[in-house]
């Protein structure tokens, strides 16, 4: 039986890191986990519970306390639990999307949810997405990959996305806060997204979603043999 091994892929909002992760799973048969996902889905249990306020304030004392509170799941049909209910829809809203960045930066939700991903790969052959991946997540990850896009790429495919759902929001405002939450991810105390040397990097704005899948599985699947 080939060897599974841990692919720890991080990057900016918006340039693709999910659909590669997805893919490549799909391809090799491991599971998929979008960490993007579950910080929305504790951005998305502070906004119900008026952990946040209308100005975007955090009662970081309270969301302390409610951690305990707080369970998620992710399903193999890609779907995001939150206490049991199918939040897959809701923390993709752009009031999610508009406060996540400073949920993330909490000390607390992020030992909470980097213990969990710990765990939910502690067996290898898994491909998880985010920001701290490999260089807080797995950091023996045998392959790490940085994935970026272009401004106008990233805008774009954001757009689509809330197109598709019936959101409207402008350009302008689609970049914006795709720039504030790479500074907020990149700049914050905690774990900021960092490109850890060793990760071998992809530039995903000239590829197709195919051509971007065949690049990286043929990097794993040299690894894979160079394992046996
Ligand atoms: O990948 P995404 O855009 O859905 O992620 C949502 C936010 O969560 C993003 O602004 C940064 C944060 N995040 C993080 O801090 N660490 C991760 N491993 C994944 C996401």
């Amino acid at each position: 039986m080939k060897k599974k091994i841990t692919i720890a892929i991080d990057g900016f909002a918006a340039c693709g890191k999910s659909t590669l992760a997805k893919d490549l799973a799909k391809a090799l048969g491991y599971t998929f986990i979008d960490t993007g996902a579950m910080y929305r889905a504790v951005a998305f249990y502070c906004l119900e519970h008026q952990l946040i306020s209308e100005d975007g304030i955090l009662n970081t004392e309270q969301i302390d306390a409610a951690l305990p509170l707080i369970s998620i799941e992710l399903s193999s049909d890609q779907k995001v639990w939150l206490n049991q209910k199918d939040v897959t829809q809701e923390i993709r809203t752009p009031k999610v999307a508009g406060i996540v960045s400073k949920i993330a930066s909490i000390k607390a939700v992020r030992i909470k949810l980097v213990e969990q991903q710990q765990a939910m790969g502690s067996q290898g052959g898994i491909v998880m997405d985010g920001r701290d991946i490999a260089s807080v997540v797995f950091p023996k990850a045998e392959l790490k990959l940085f994935v970026r896009a272009s401004d106008e790429v990233r805008t774009q495919r954001r757009l689509a996305e809330l197109q598709a759902k019936g959101e409207s929001m402008s350009e302008a405002d689609v970049l914006a806060n795709l720039k504030s939450r790479d500074l907020q991810d990149s700049t914050r105390e905690e774990s900021p997204l960092i490109q850890v040397p060793e990760a071998i990097v992809l530039d995903t704005s000239s590829h197709t979603r195919e051509s971007q899948l065949e690049w990286a599985l043929e990097i794993a699947n040299q690894l894979l043999e160079e394992k046996e």
